[in-house]
């Protein structure tokens, strides 16, 4: 199978999920989107209501800004793979638990990773930069790329943190305004560089890989 097909197939398997209870109250599961070899991949937290309604990642206020973001390095939203760690929506848009985050990222996740292969993740939000980069606090480490079995990863702010908080507005856009320049420089980052970053990080992160 190539990873087109694995791609459609994970997506197949997610849209008909039931191995957490988030399964009860979606209406739809979001997969993710993107094209199959992307360089770069996205991971949020999970489908909002919008999200929820279109079975797509990322298509309300914070998608709109991330749309935004990615423009402005020149990107458009369908050149990049985007996804979440969860695939359904947690009701009331609370946090996802950890029994859900494991399950969803051990079957779907993983996989997906696997697939694309991208040169650059970019996890947006504390949950997803968690799942990669164990104990490390975004407001030390956002913008700041991870080598992680050769591959890049950069932990930003959620969208939706942005849109919430103002402040954080200018540290998102700096930080994405790095992202042309660090997919270049990729293959001379070889450091985690936050004390935060260094600690747990291989154990954890091997399935993903
Ligand atoms: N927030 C997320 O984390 N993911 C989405 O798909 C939408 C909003």
């Amino acid at each position: 199978m190539n990873s087109e097909q694995i791609l459609k197939e994970i997506a197949t398997e997610v849209s008909s999920c039931t191995m957490c209870e988030l399964h009860h109250s979606r209406k739809f599961a979001v997969p993710g989107e993107g094209p199959e070899n992307s360089d770069i991949m996205f991971i949020g937290e999970g489908p909002g209501f919008h999200e929820n309604e279109q079975g797509r990642p990322f298509v309300g206020a914070a998608g709109k800004f991330l749309e935004e973001l990615l423009a402005k390095i020149g990107l458009s939203r369908e050149e990049v793979f985007i996804t979440n760690l969860v695939k359904c929506r947690p009701p009331g848009n609370r946090d996802p638990r950890p029994e859900e985050v494991k399950i969803c990222t051990k079957t779907y996740l993983d996989r997906q990773i696997q697939a694309i292969n991208p040169k650059v993740i970019v996890t947006l939000g504390r949950f997803s930069m968690n799942l990669l980069i164990p104990n490390a606090k975004i407001s030390n480490v956002h913008g700041q790329p991870v080598q992680i079995k050769g591959r890049l990863v950069v932990p930003m702010y959620h969208p939706a943190a942005a849109l919430h908080q103002g402040s954080l507005r200018p540290v998102i856009e700096n930080d994405f305004s790095q992202l042309p320049r660090l997919i270049a420089e990729r293959d001379s980052i070889s450091q985690p560089q936050g004390d935060e970053l260094k600690d747990e990080q291989e154990p954890k992160q091997l399935s993903l890989f």
